[in-house]
């Protein structure tokens, strides 16, 4: 069983997207290995691709670098040909599971439901989800950031009790800032990640959006990542590209402080 998960922790996540075999996974996550030595304040969890999983666990072992998984099915078991279920990821070593991601929200269909669906499923399996939400540019540009962000908190969120949402991590990722290389300002950020606050505390109970830590993902690199963190509102990051090199991303952690 997990430790609780506790109140408010920094974390930075790498999420290597469909990159790195096991052995290119393994060997980043032995580079990484040699660097926390220099025992950051922030956790730390690596998001590799299924197949590599376990050669990154077995390389992550006795280090407190966490692991986790970039999706699962909502489903416990079954007839899912191509699918992974939240208690396969648990015992292939995951902490940690990506929900929602706009990759999969935008790219592969997943609706608002579906991801409520997975947040459940994940925490009966006994894994952290890692909660993304964020607006498109068209939506950005249209004045819709809020609306859409509380559509996606609600979704998520109604229904869940005050412990349930409290084991759970936010992302706040604009779609227009994942790969691009636009990063959004920290107080653009800080913005989007009040009205997460503001949405949890209507949704869930007074007072809880200030207990859940809600990380910034979007074109984090080591250049922009200590501006971000300055910011009080903003608890980590989900990192992409500036994951897949040990380098970048421990300049990244050592910036979460
Ligand atoms: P990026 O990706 O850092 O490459 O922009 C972030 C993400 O999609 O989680």
């Amino acid at each position: 069983m997990n430790a609780p998960w506790p109140r408010r922790p920094r974390l930075v996540a790498g999420n290597w997207k469909m990159n790195r075999t096991a052995s290119e996974g393994a060997a980043l996550a032995g580079e990484l290995r040699a660097l926390t030595a220099a025992a950051p304040r922030a956790r730390i969890a690596l998001c590799p691709p299924f197949t590599a999983l376990a050669a990154v666990n077995a390389a992550l072992a006795g280090t407190p670098l966490l692991l986790g998984g970039q999706n699962l099915h909502a489903e416990a078991a079954g007839a899912w040909t191509g699918e992974i279920s939240g208690s396969m990821l648990a015992a292939a070593g995951c902490r940690f599971v990506i929900v929602g991601h706009s990759e999969r929200r935008h790219g592969l269909g997943e609706d608002d439901a579906l991801v409520a669906r997975k947040l459940k499923a994940a925490q009966r399996d006994g894994l952290t989800p890692i909660v993304c939400v964020g607006e498109t540019l068209l939506e950005r540009e249209g004045d819709r950031t809020a609306e859409v962000l509380v559509r996606q908190v609600r979704a998520c969120y109604e229904g869940l009790d005050a412990d349930a949402a409290r084991a759970t991590v936010i992302a706040y990722e604009p779609v227009w800032a994942i790969g691009t290389g636009k990063v959004a300002s920290p107080a653009e950020a800080a913005d989007s990640h009040r009205l997460i606050r503001a949405t949890l505390d209507r949704v869930v109970r007074p007072g809880l959006g200030a207990e859940i830590a809600i990380l910034y993902g979007g074109s984090v690199n080591p250049g922009n990542a200590a501006s971000l963190f300055a910011s009080d509102e903003i608890d980590g990051a989900l990192v992409g590209g500036a994951s897949l090199e040990a380098a970048s991303f421990w300049r990244i952690v050592a910036a979460a402080g």
